[in-house]
């Protein structure tokens, strides 16, 4: 090429819950078969939508106006009823002018960090969910500034890490909150978030709070939202529908934008994302039109309940199953459908293993591993081919912690104890092998 093609930043790009896939698939050539604990699709592990929710769909696609273009921001009356639903937990008020509709929440995140100035950084958590951190560290050029996240205090941020790194970075100008965490699972206190919100104030900067999964908590947790507690900061909550309803392939996400008259310059933020969305015209509208009439039904509120109580018991079964492995520092999940497992510090080693009976698959795996890989991928490796669990490692998730993420979503209880049972006989024998 004349000049250089690609950018920098664009080293930063890797998403390796979707990387296992490519491993796995060759796994599955061979015959074994794949339990897919990599990905955090509720409709993919067999969960069905209520009929009065397809139905509603249904209806949608029957009507003309529903395949047109929509305005660039959303549909007015999506905002208006999103509006309402967020002023009604009586902290910051916004109108509908303040939320604007992207294609999935993956593209807002990318379309957020994207119109950051280069050498200014928002910071996040780690281990990090990689659509955020890639994402950012893209846009910056540089790697992923992360605070940590600390599994011997059930996940919970690290405020004095977090305080530092943006006390002696001045790059920083925002903070980036996941609650309910991916991929920890876990839900934040209202005094760490209080914590957070006052960082944010003294070093004024705004906020990003990903609630993708803000409704989904369980076994007696509740998670505070950002409108409740930012006051008068700046911030951004980014939602969706793929989660809750749950409708990943609708490609259905939002911001809403706090505080926007507090601060000139993350008002003019705000305005070149709406500027982004227009030029791209509109995102998908069919979701937009089922929103305030699937979310608006006295039927979801039961629904989502029960959903809930459904991940908080398998939560509770995961649990039992692997908390008692002294080698693991387990924390039970409260919120999302993820868990985060650690292994204590020099427990994983380069020449452990698990017994692969068929002669192709092991030649496989130790072709994977010969290279010097992270140990907790050789270990995911190693579980992949013996036991057909396609978990992620945690080093994936911009961290220096050696785990596995897992999902909390099979909805057979047999199979679910099965896998889980597996991974902990997987952890046994390979860490004594
Ligand atoms: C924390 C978080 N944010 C955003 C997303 C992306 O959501 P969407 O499917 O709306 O792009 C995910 C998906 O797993 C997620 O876990």
């Amino acid at each position: 090429m004349r000049q250089r093609l690609l950018s920098e930043g664009a080293r930063e790009l890797s998403y390796e819950i979707r990387e296992i896939v490519k491993k796995a698939e060759q796994l599955k050539k061979l015959g074994i078969d794949i339990s897919w604990e990599n990905i955090g699709d509720p409709i993919q592990k067999n969960h069905k939508l209520p009929d009065w929710i397809k139905d509603i769909i249904a209806d949608l696609v029957r009507r003309d106006d529903t395949y047109s273009y929509c305005p660039s921001k959303g549909i007015l009356e999506t905002r208006e009823f999103l509006a309402r639903q967020t002023n009604a937990m009586g902290g910051v008020q916004i109108t509908p002018d303040d939320i604007c509709f992207f294609n999935g929440l993956g593209d807002a995140i990318a379309k957020v960090y994207q119109y950051i100035t280069h050498t200014s950084r928002v910071i996040g958590p780690s281990p990090a969910y990689s659509t955020h951190s890639s994402a950012e560290a893209a846009h910056a050029n540089h790697e992923p500034l992360t605070y940590r996240l600390d599994p011997d205090n059930h996940w919970y941020p690290d405020l004095d890490d977090l305080y530092n790194k943006v006390k002696y970075n001045p790059n920083v100008v925002g903070i980036l909150i996941i609650n309910p965490d991916n991929p920890t699972g876990m839900v934040y206190p209202l005094e760490t978030l209080k914590r957070i919100v006052e960082i944010a104030r003294e070093f004024g900067l705004f906020l990003v709070a990903d609630e993708i999964y803000l409704n989904i908590t369980y076994n007696g947790a509740r998670a505070y939202s950002l409108a409740e507690i930012i006051e008068d900061v700046p911030g951004i909550s980014m939602k969706g529908i793929s989660k809750e309803l749950p409708w990943p392939g609708a490609r259905c996400g939002w911001v809403e934008y706090y505080n926007r008259d507090k601060d000139e310059d993350f008002n003019r933020f705000c305005q070149a994302l709406d500027n982004a969305k227009m030029i791209e015209v509109c995102s998908t509208k069919l979701p937009q039109l089922a929103i305030p009439k699937i979310l608006g039904d006295p039927r979801f509120r039961e629904y989502r309940e029960e959903t809930n109580q459904n991940i908080g018991r398998r939560s509770r079964i995961i649990a039992d199953i692997l908390h008692s492995i002294p080698e693991l520092t387990f924390n039970e999940t409260f919120g999302a459908f993820y868990n985060t497992i650690i292994f204590r510090d020099g427990v994983l080693k380069s020449d452990q293993k698990i017994h692969i009976g068929n002669p192709a698959v092991r030649t496989l795996v130790e072709g994977w591993t010969q290279e010097n890989i992270a140990l907790d991928k050789r270990f995911v490796y190693y579980l992949l081919a013996a036991k057909g669990v396609c978990v992620v490692p945690i080093s994936s998730f911009c961290s220096e912690l050696q785990g596995f993420r897992v999902t909390l979503l099979e909805e057979d209880e047999a199979t679910l104890v099965r896998t889980f049972e597996a991974i902990r006989d997987g952890i046994k024998e390979y860490i004594h092998s």
